[in-house]
């Protein structure tokens, strides 16, 4: 459920009507609702209840500050992928102890500054890394808190993008490995095992993957303990997929994956962490654009918009589902037409989708794109120049501009010439 309703024959943000957000800032925007992200956010409370937890917001799904500030404030933790979301989470008010830094490339730099500024755990996910981090932390006089990431080889049965669990995939070490590189952890200086980190994919709708990499992670769990390592903390990672299309079945709910959580490993008393980022924020957001054209091809319809893939790459990336509704409420029952829906940019790769049936659309009308919250943002480029767009948030009938659309001489000045020049 999210808080992007037509009310008055109109679609809002919650009490904000999104053709006055339009009238303001132009389009394109994104929009976040606030009720949506906090709704998201307690679902996930509610589902861990009754076992100690931390749930850290995948910031590379929405980094936007107001974003990260309005979960800090409802105890979120963070799950950040480099210094720069590090930096981004502290900027926005959340402390290092609710900060995990995961990821297959973190430099000896972003160790120091996150080892500086402070930092709940390093998800670790290699040996070389292992021996930076130590080297980093031990120069430091400090010691590094860290959890190993294994891979499960579990096939989390989602986009190949985006499957991360499978033994050919770069991510963590493989799990036969595990008691091996947790030893040469715990002999290392700099260095504290905390527990054990798992991240199988993202956008799952079956938990069934999840069921079979967290029984993997119990077990090893006992053995690490048999061993002798004080396994306190269980990083379970992200993954839950939404809804993208509404006309089908809904994904399972986070009070089911939080059940498969206390099935699997809630008899540990370990800690569980859990790094939802899409679950949170992607039905939170609409990317809102306006048609440009309506040109009809020879065979189809297009409907030219000014928004394109480098404001949204999702659909030409992993050619993704987005639900794109009228900003005017249609019609009930009402004449649908098929219509290729493109953006401006020089490549047919900018398509949003082929022949999507949509209520009757004219050159003018304001369209909004669903589920646009996570990976939307983020992923935004200036590609064939296109300045980077706004991003609106709306509480109840309020609404701010929380990143302000840059003018064609801020995009330009960044470019320098060369001296020679
Ligand atoms: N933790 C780790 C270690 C991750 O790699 C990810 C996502 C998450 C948590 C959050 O996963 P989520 O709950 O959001 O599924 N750009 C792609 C998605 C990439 C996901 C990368 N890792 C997309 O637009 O679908």
């Amino acid at each position: 459920m999210d808080h992007f309703l037509y009310r008055d024959g109109a679609l809002h943000a919650e009490d904000v009507a999104i053709t006055e957000i339009a009238a303001e800032v132009g389009t394109p925007f994104y929009v976040y609702s606030t009720a949506t992200l906090e709704r998201h956010f307690r679902l996930f409370e509610e589902a861990l209840s009754g076992l100690p937890h931390l749930i850290c917001f995948a910031m590379k799904s929405n980094g936007n500050l107001s974003v990260i500030r309005t979960l800090g404030a409802l105890g979120a933790g963070i799950d950040v992928v480099s210094a720069g979301e590090y930096l981004k989470a502290r900027a926005a008010g959340v402390p290092g102890e609710r900060i995990v830094f995961s990821g297959v490339g973190k430099t000896r730099e972003e160790m120091r500054i996150a080892l500086e500024g402070g930092i709940r755990q390093f998800n670790v996910e290699s040996e070389p890394e292992l021996a930076a981090l130590s080297a980093v932390a031990a120069s430091m006089g400090v010691t590094a808190p860290i959890t190993i990431r294994v891979n499960p080889d579990v096939d989390a049965k989602t986009h190949e993008k985006i499957a991360t669990g499978k033994k050919e995939n770069k991510f963590g070490i493989p799990i036969s490995r595990a008691r091996a590189v947790f030893a040469e952890a715990g002999r290392l200086p700099g260095i504290e095992v905390v527990g054990i980190d798992v991240h199988i994919g993202s956008q799952l709708v079956d938990l069934e993957p999840f069921e079979q990499a967290y029984l993997k992670v119990a077990d090893l769990t006992r053995q690490l303990r048999a061993d002798g390592h004080d396994i306190r903390r269980l990083d379970l990672g992200g993954g839950l997929g939404i809804p993208y299309e509404r006309s089908n079945a809904a994904p399972p709910l986070p009070l089911d994956y939080g059940a498969v959580i206390k099935r699997t490993v809630g008899d540990l008393g370990c800690e569980i962490e859990i790094e939802p980022g899409r679950l949170i924020s992607g039905n939170a957001g609409l990317l809102v654009s306006r048609v440009i054209y309506v040109k009809s091809g020879e065979e189809r319809e297009f409907l030219i918009l000014d928004s394109a893939m480098n404001d949204l790459v999702r659909p030409s990336m992993y050619g993704a589902h987005h639900d794109i509704v009228p900003v005017v409420e249609p019609a009930p029952g009402g004449e649908m037409l098929p219509y290729d829906v493109v953006g401006p940019v020089c490549e047919t790769g900018d398509t949003f989708a082929k022949q999507r049936p949509m209520p009757r659309v004219a050159a003018g009308d304001l369209v909004a794109f669903r589920s646009a919250g996570a990976y939307g943002a983020v992923m935004a480029s200036e590609y064939n120049a296109r300045p980077l767009i706004p991003e609106v948030m709306v509480k109840g009938d309020q609404f701010a501009v929380i990143r302000a659309r840059p003018t064609y001489d801020e995009m330009i000045n960044r470019d320098s010439m060369a001296p020679w020049l």
